[in-house]
């Protein structure tokens, strides 16, 4: 089992943490590639898209070979529904793991008592938990939460619940729902989470440097941490763990721009190229880059329009 084999080796665990429209295979694919990552999430699927038979939604649950070890995440309140569900991911692709979203905050989603609105139903939470183990038999099924819906302290109510249902992991984003993103992170209350916590858990939430993902283990004695905006224009995040602050050279940085473009066409096909914009948009901020270049902000405004991959290199060979 994942969790296991990388505790096994006495080290932390080093996660991509899923985000919808972000962690998708192409973008898995390029973190893998540059290496440093132990395990990659990818984005939420909908349970009932799932078990409706959505084509497009069994598509996001498929894996190239190189993303591997991997973990789906499916969002969801009906427990028969997120059970077969999970089947289903597990039958169609076979991956290492499946975790639960029971931490996204947005409206769309909580509406309909998913993401993190399950946190106010310990036990409905938990009965999700048990149909979705008998579903999956010895695949480790992992949670990621919140704090809480509007109590920074819910969780001390909600891991004990959960971990009592049967799951294998937590992550835990150190804020509430009611929160959002405003704020920051609480790492300190991460720390009490873990001490409850008789699991493995990880630690998510404005670990947004490689420099500070030593801090944060410290700070919450998690098991590992979980990065998401900080790999965004960034799949070189795990590898610079432990490097001090190097920054990859623009060579490097426009190399695995096209290579990762060409992985996104090769799997969306030609209109990729206008949802590659929102990655083209991060690999080029300038704390992403690292320093200020001349005319960044008119070559950026141009970047983001891009219609073909030519116009893609022709731009990139004007950067420099
Ligand atoms: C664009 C975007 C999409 C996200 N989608 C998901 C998702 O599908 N599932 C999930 O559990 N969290 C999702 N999140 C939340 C992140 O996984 C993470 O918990 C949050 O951004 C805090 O971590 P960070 O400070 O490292 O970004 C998303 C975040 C972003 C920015």
């Amino acid at each position: 089992m994942w969790i296991d084999k990388i505790l096994n080796k006495n080290k932390k665990i080093m996660a991509l943490s899923p985000m919808a429209d972000m962690t998708d295979s192409p973008f898995c694919r390029i973190v893998r590639q540059i290496g440093g990552v132990d395990i990659v999430f990818r984005e939420m699927v909908s349970s009932e898209a799932l078990v409706r038979g959505s084509e497009k939604t069994l598509k996001m649950a498929e894996f190239h070979k190189t993303e591997r070890p991997i973990v789906q995440q499916i969002f969801g309140a009906d427990p028969l529904i997120m059970a077969r569900s999970a089947d289903i991911v597990m039958q169609h692709s076979n991956p290492e793991g499946i975790d639960i979203n029971m931490g996204c905050p947005v409206y769309k989603i909580t509406s309909n008592f998913n993401g993190c609105a399950l946190m106010k139903d310990p036990e409905l939470a938990s009965k999700i938990i048990k149909e979705m183990k008998s579903a999956i038999g010895d695949t480790p099924l992992s949670v990621k939460i919140r704090l809480g819906w509007s109590n920074p302290d819910d969780f001390k109510i909600f891991i004990p619940a959960i971990e009592r249902a049967g799951v294998d992991l937590i992550t835990v984003h150190g804020r509430t729902k009611e929160q959002g993103y405003s704020g920051v992170s609480d790492w300190q209350r991460i720390a009490e989470a873990k001490k409850i916590a008789t699991v493995p858990l990880l630690a998510n939430g404005d670990i947004h440097e490689p420099s500070q993902v030593s801090e944060a283990l410290e700070i919450t004695g998690a098991d590992g941490v979980l990065i998401a905006r900080g790999a965004l224009g960034n799949p070189w995040f795990f590898d610079m763990i432990g490097k001090n602050g190097e920054m990859v050279s623009l060579d490097e940085r426009k190399r695995v721009v096209l290579e990762h473009l060409k992985l996104h066409i090769e799997h969306y096909g030609e209109r990729g190229i206008v949802t590659f914009r929102k990655h083209l948009s991060w690999y080029f901020k300038t704390n992403k880059i690292g320093q200020n270049l001349p005319n960044i902000k008119e070559w950026r405004s141009k970047i983001v329009q891009v219609k073909t991959l030519e116009e893609v290199e022709s731009l990139l060979g004007e950067l420099n």
